[in-house]
């Protein structure tokens, strides 16, 4: 089966799927979207409002911060890189995904990554990034501290590298995180070979324009 196929077929099962009490409130169930043959993954934590009214990952205010920084520090588009949660259904009131959520819909996402077989896994937040360092054997200490900093891992296709990162609200929430996520992509950036002339790259948080997120997104206390 090809990896489109593939994904196709997780998706489906995702739409249908019953494993833990967030169906039962979803609108849309979010598989996740982009290249099959994606070099770069990224895993953020859960859809939120936006995401389960479209049934598309990072379509709020969050998702556009991601866009930017994808387009701006990368050069790519969104939809050269493949853009998932680590919880496919939205949780009440955005909050936190709980322990049994995560496992009951771990399958989905590593079934995800053994398809795609992507080179480097961007973790957007600690949930996802605690999945997958306990995944590795690694030992969660929190975001702050595991955040850009590359680990080089092997997921049962072959190297990958996994990048730990902020979520991409955390920025939205407190501007003195924007500079770790731009650092970090910036480190994504050598990792891919993709690193663009800094002077001329704009922020990717200029699109705010001074307004503030509304708590659409996610927690506010996105780094616990
Ligand atoms: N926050 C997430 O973690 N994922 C989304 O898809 C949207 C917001």
């Amino acid at each position: 089966m090809s990896e489109a196929s593939e994904l196709d077929e997780i998706a489906r099962e995702i739409r249908s799927c019953t494993r833990c009490r967030l169906h039962m409130n979803r609108t849309n169930a979010v598989p996740g979207e982009g290249n099959p043959k994606a070099e770069v993954m990224f895993i953020g934590e859960a859809p939120g409002e936006n995401e389960d009214l479209q049934g598309r990952p990072f379509v709020g205010a969050a998702g556009k911060v991601l866009t930017e920084a994808i387009e701006n520090f990368l050069g790519l588009k969104r939809s050269d890189v493949f853009i998932t949660n680590v919880v496919k259904c939205r949780p009440p009131n955005n909050r936190d995904p709980q322990d049994d959520e995560i496992m009951a819909c771990s399958p989905y996402l590593d079934r995800q990554i053994q398809t795609i077989k992507p080179k480097v896994i961007v973790t957007l937040g600690r949930h996802s990034t605690r999945y997958i360092m306990e995944k590795i054997g690694k030992q969660f200490r929190s975001i702050l501290a595991e955040r850009g900093k590359p680990i080089k891992a092997d997921l049962g296709y072959g190297e990958v590298v996994i990048l730990p990162t902020l979520h991409p609200a955390a920025g939205l929430y407190n501007p003195n995180l924007r500079k770790y996520f731009e650092e970090d992509f910036r480190t994504l950036a050598g990792l891919l070979g993709r690193e663009k002339d800094k002077d001329k790259r704009p922020s990717i948080f200029d699109f705010l324009n001074g307004s503030r997120a509304r708590g659409k997104e996610g927690n506010s206390d996105i780094l616990k």
